[in-house]
C-alpha cells in the first residue's frame, strides 16, 4: 500500500442551493474526494443534514464520498449511509459506546472504516482497533462549525500517530486532518504527516475551482518529496 494523498473539501461550507453546479466544479477542477459533514445537535451543537443529501449527490458524481459522522451512537446509521453511497464511514471514538463493534458493522455494509478524535482524545484509544481502521481522522479543531482556527498543539499529535502508525506495522494508513486547514496551515499538517486534507471555508470561500487547484498543487510538491508517487485509490 502506498501512502494516499488527497483533498477532500468539505462541503459544509458550500452553497446549498448551488450545491450540485459547486460539486461538478471541484469535480472539474480534479478533486477526488468529497467530505461530509453530518451533524445531529447532540454530539455537536449544531444539525447538518443526513442520508438523504448523500442519496442526492450520489447519482451525480463519481467523487469518493467522505462522511464524517459527527453524532452520537453513529451505529444507528451505518445501514442507512451504505444504502445512500457513502464510500468512507467515519464515526467519532467519543461518540461510540462499542467502538470495535461498529467498526466491523461499516466493513459488513461494504464501506470503508474512519475513526475521528476530537482534539482532547488520546490516540490509545485506537491501540486495539487499529486492524479494523482505514483512516484516522484528526480533528484539528473542537468539532461543529467551519471556519476556526487550526489549533497548533495538533501538529504533535499527527506526528505522534503517524509515528505510531509506523510502529504497529501501518506505516501508510491515511491520516486525514479537519479544520483551520488552509493555504497557510497545509504544509505543516502535511509534513506532521497527514495525507487526507479536509478543507472548507479555503475551498468554498471564493474562486472554487482555483482554491481546490492551489491546495492540490500544495499536495502535489510534498507527494512527490514524501515518496515519489502517486498514491493509488484507497
Ligand atoms: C468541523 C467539520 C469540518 C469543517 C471544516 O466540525 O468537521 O469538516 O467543515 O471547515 P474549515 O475547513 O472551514 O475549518
Ligand atoms: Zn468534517
Amino acid at each position: 500500500m502506498t501512502k494516499i494523498y488527497r483533498l477532500s473539501p468539505s462541503i459544509l461550507s458550500a452553497d446549498f442551493s448551488r450545491l450540485g453546479d459547486q460539486i461538478h466544479i471541484l469535480e472539474d477542477a480534479g478533486t477526488p474526494w468529497l467530505h461530509i459533514d453530518v451533524m445531529d445537535g447532540q454530539f455537536v451543537p449544531p444539525v447538518s443534514f443526513g442520508d438523504v443529501v448523500i442519496r442526492s449527490i450520489r447519482p451525480v458524481t463519481k467523487m469518493f464520498l467522505d462522511v464524517h459522522l459527527m453524532v452520537t451512537e453513529p451505529d444507528r446509521f451505518v445501514d442507512d449511509y451504505a444504502k445512500a453511497g457513502a464510500d468512507m464511514f467515519t464515526v467519532h471514538a467519543e461518540a461510540c459506546r462499542h467502538l470495535d463493534r461498529t467498526l466491523q458493522h461499516i466493513h459488513e455494509s461494504g464501506m470503508k472504516a474512519g475513526v475521528s478524535l476530537n482534539p482532547a482524545t488520546p490516540l490509545s484509544v485506537l491501540d486495539y482497533v487499529l486492524d479494523k481502521v482505514d483512516m484516522v481522522l484528526v480533528m484539528t479543531v473542537n468539532p461543529g462549525y467551519g471556519g476556526q482556527k487550526y489549533l497548533p498543539s495538533m501538529t504533535a499529535k499527527i506526528r505522534d500517530l503517524r509515528r505510531k502508525l509506523k510502529e504497529a506495522g501501518y506505516p501508510d494508513l491515511p491520516i486525514e486532518v479537519d479544520g483551520g486547514i488552509n493555504l497557510s496551515t497545509i504544509d505543516t499538517v502535511l509534513d506532521a504527516g497527514a495525507s487526507v486534507i479536509v478543507a472548507g471555508s479555503a475551498v468554498f470561500r471564493g474562486d472554487i475551482a482555483k482554491n481546490a487547484a492551489d491546495l492540490m498543487e500544495r499536495i502535489r510538491e510534498k507527494e512527490i518529496d514524501g515518496n515519489g508517487a502517486a498514491g493509488e485509490e484507497i
